[in-house]
């Protein structure tokens, strides 16, 4: 069904594999639309509670964007692969469905953008981040201008852009660009472990959660407003009347996926 990526499905919890262990995973064009098709498709399958994004091998999570393919590309081409690789990442981040990385290598250019449009990242103990574009005459494309601020802040970040430098794992949980680091033979079971958990809870509201952190950075939108409508919204979900009548009944809640 895809080229460049291996999708599995395990206990509700779908995987996405990058599939170019010889390219150190790097992003060509249809590698990027594979993981956005996989994310698409994730969101209407009540078989899948949340995705773990991943790279093969032990040496790269994606060494960035496929620099063979675009290095002919001219200034319509290279807008056009911003803007669509932009896409791919908003449908990460704007995923229903929580969307962890597994960085277990190499997270570079496109690579680092990528696991920064996840919700989470994990990171194992060799793994690697960097913005190094500016190396190869270009800013980074795939929104990592943006949201590298949005983790690290402003002047970590302009330092880590400018510099091209690649940072290892502990400097990137120092700097809160991970969320936590473990040995490499931990990194799918400790993620497993957090959508384990969140599985438990609301489906419904943990999508409105992730609706209401995104609209933090949008501009022109109030969060807060965003809040109280989600929040409001809740009131009238299955998922609500569940939950609550759960604690009131002393038992656990059962949700049911949407
Ligand atoms: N695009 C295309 N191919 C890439 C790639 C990328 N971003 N990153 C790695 N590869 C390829 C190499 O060309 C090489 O292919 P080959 O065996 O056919 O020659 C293969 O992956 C292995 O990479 P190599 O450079 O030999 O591994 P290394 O261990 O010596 O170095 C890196 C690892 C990550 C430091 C190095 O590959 C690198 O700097 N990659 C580019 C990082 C980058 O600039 N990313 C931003 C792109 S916008």
């Amino acid at each position: 069904m895809y080229n460049n990526i291996i999708t599995e499905l395990e206990n509700n919890i779908l995987t996405i594999k990058i599939n170019r262990e010889s390219k150190l995973n790097a992003l060509n064009i249809e590698t990027l639309q594979e993981i956005k098709n996989a994310v698409s498709l994730a969101q209407d399958d009540k078989e899948i509670s949340g995705i773990i994004l991943t790279g093969s091998g032990s040496k790269a999570f994606a060494a960035g964007a496929d620099i063979s393919e675009f290095v002919n590309f001219d200034v319509k081409q290279g807008t056009k692969m911003s803007a669509d690789g932009h896409e791919v990442m908003n449908t990460i981040e704007q995923s229903r469905k929580p969307v962890i990385a597994a960085v277990n290598g190499f997270a570079l250019g496109g690579g680092c953008e990528l696991a920064m449009a996840c919700h989470i990242r994990i990171a194992s103990e060799n793994a690697k981040f960097g913005q190094p574009e500016v190396n190869l005459g270009v800013p980074p494309g795939y929104g990592g201008t943006q949201r590298l601020i949005q983790l690290v802040g402003k002047g970590k970040a302009i330092e880590l852009l400018l510099t091209a430098d690649a940072i290892s794992a502990n400097e990137a949980l120092e700097y809160r660009l991970v969320n936590d680091v473990v040995p490499i033979e931990d990194l799918l079971p400790r993620c497993f472990e957090i959508l384990k958990k969140i599985n438990t809870k609301s489906p419904s509201a943990i999508a409105k959660v992730i609706n209401c952190v995104n609209d933090f950075y949008k501009d022109g939108v109030d969060g807060f407003q965003t809040e109280i409508e989600e929040f409001g919204h809740a009131f009238g979900t299955a998922d609500f009347k569940e939950g609550t009548d759960a604690f009131l009944n002393k038992r656990k809640p059962e949700f049911k996926q949407s």
